[in-house]
């Protein structure tokens, strides 16, 4: 089908490329067990691999979601995801996007602990010397999972002073994304690789990475061709460029002051990082720290107001990314600029777009596969099957999910929580999906595919976090077709 065709079909007669159902075939339970079961295959040791052959170690926001989706029925299991993650932090406060284990082959991933050289290399940031990691980061998901995960069993938290333990750590992961990564002086977080934001290579980071020159043809082996088809895959000239940029930082001795080719500030990651502050107000206060929960509250607002003075674009009617090399906002639109929606206290009018704008061309909410692509549907870079350049994410779609719910769209949410089901269900917990046929792409048994899904079966959507009040009220009435 040609990119015509599938933008027609999927603007103009939505609902009968692949409707989704109003509730999934599969039963709950045997779904629920079915997921349960992916998250044993994939647990090594006290960490839980986002799929066995492709991503064979810890990842951050993998684990974050991973655990989100255990408290259901393993809340000792998600406690210990989490410390695990957490045992890695690097002494400035990072949290590293990839947590090595050390009993998988070397070549079984790329770039392997030999060429990030925490240890070494990392040791004038504080990496940890007895364990290895990479040391670059992904969204901060992890004071929210802590939080989630605690409700789940509270009794077991307090008896394992879970939250507080993890409390100190996550507040200094929290203060270093506060402090040395916030390279603009506004008040947000930066990225300086386009891993960081967890959407690898979203068309958004096409013109930043267009400075940076790639690492020679040659000079590393991709292990991921080993398992994703090429066509799924980044190209090799992104992958060039991302080696390019890792190398560098990691020469730096993964130093903050350094002058980046690459920095953006990225609208999910901010939003996930404020859901997450709101999220450490909540653990503050059950901790009896009040002077420290006011002090996170009121960073959430700051950032909140921060993400909407920086990166609210109205004319888009969504968020974008700023390039803080070129400056400016950078002229595409991800479903990253969508995840401020999970956010408590957005202004109203922002809310409302938001929900226009997934709904409407772009991202297709209500047709189509029922879930939002990675990327504008009509955007010149759009690709169905390229990792973050068009798929349909998991992830990305329960924290919309939460957001419809939050801001009162209670029935798309429903729709949105039934097709994640259906096609959760149907792919085999799928790593992404096409989002025009529904196909399963990349990876199956995915880690974060099957939590979510759990939590979906598990939760009636109840607010993450007792954050402020939206202003758009719990009770405000859904938009019409005709509005949205
Ligand atoms: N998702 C990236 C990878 O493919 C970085 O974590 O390895």
């Amino acid at each position: 089908m040609d990119r015509v065709t599938e933008t027609a079909l999927l603007t103009t007669v939505p609902h009968q490329t692949a409707p989704a159902p109003e509730r999934p075939a599969v039963r709950p339970t045997v779904l629920a067990r079915r997921a349960a079961r992916v998250l044993a295959v994939n647990r090594t040791g006290g960490a839980t691999v986002p799929a066995r052959s492709l991503y064979p170690h810890q990842w951050s926001w993998d684990s974050g979601f991973i655990a989100i989706g255990l408290r259901h029925r393993f809340p000792l299991r998600a406690q210990q995801e989490l410390e695990t993650l957490l045992a890695a932090q690097w002494e400035d406060g990072r949290v590293p996007h990839i947590v090595f284990n050390p009993v998988v082959p070397r070549g079984a991933y790329f770039p392997s602990p030999d060429f990030w050289r925490s240890s070494d290399a990392g040791r004038p940031a504080g990496a940890p010397r007895e364990r290895e990691t990479s040391g670059i980061v992904q969204p901060p998901v992890h004071a929210l999972a802590a939080w989630l995960v605690h409700r789940a069993d509270p009794e077991l938290s307090r008896r394992r002073a879970f939250l507080a333990r993890a409390y100190p750590k996550l507040a200094a992961w929290h203060a270093y994304l506060a402090t040395r990564r916030d390279l603009g002086g506004h008040g947000l977080a930066a990225c300086v690789h386009p891993w960081e934001p967890g959407m690898d290579n979203s068309p958004c980071w096409d013109a930043p990475l267009t400075r940076v020159p790639p690492a020679p043809r040659g000079s590393f082996r991709r292990a991921d061709l080993d398992h994703g088809a090429p066509a799924d895959r980044p190209t090799d000239l992104d992958y060039g460029r991302y080696v390019r940029l890792a190398a560098d930082y990691r020469d730096s001795g993964y130093h903050d002051g350094s002058a980046f080719a690459f920095a953006v500030e990225d609208p999910g990651f901010n939003a996930l990082l404020t859901a997450s502050e709101h999220a450490l107000a909540d653990i503050a206060r059950e901790l009896g720290l009040g002077h420290r929960c006011t002090a996170h509250e009121e960073r959430a607002r700051r950032l909140t107001e921060a993400m909407v003075r920086r990166l609210w674009s109205p004319g888009s009617g969504q968020f974008l990314s700023r390039d803080l090399v070129a400056g400016g906002l950078v002229a595409e639109r991800s479903a990253a600029g969508l995840l401020p929606l999970a956010v408590p206290g957005l202004p109203g009018g922002v809310a409302a777009a938001l929900v226009r704008t997934a709904a409407g061309p772009h991202f297709a909410l209500d047709g189509g596969i029922g879930m939002v692509p990675s990327y504008d549907l009509r955007g010149g870079a759009f690709d169905r099957h390229r990792y973050w350049r068009g798929p349909a994410w998991f992830n990305v779609n329960w924290v919309l999910e939460h957001g419809l719910r939050r801001h009162g769209y209670a029935g798309r949410a429903d729709a949105l929580r039934a097709a994640m089901l259906t096609h959760a269900d149907a792919t085999g917990f799928a790593e992404y999906l096409d989002p025009v046929t529904g196909e399963a792409r990349g990876a199956i048994d995915f880690g974060w595919t099957a939590a979510l899904t759990l939590d979906l079966l598990a939760t009636r959507g109840e607010p993450w976090t007792g954050g402020q009040p939206p202003e758009v009220s719990s009770s405000a009435s859904e938009p019409t077709a005709a509005q949205a």
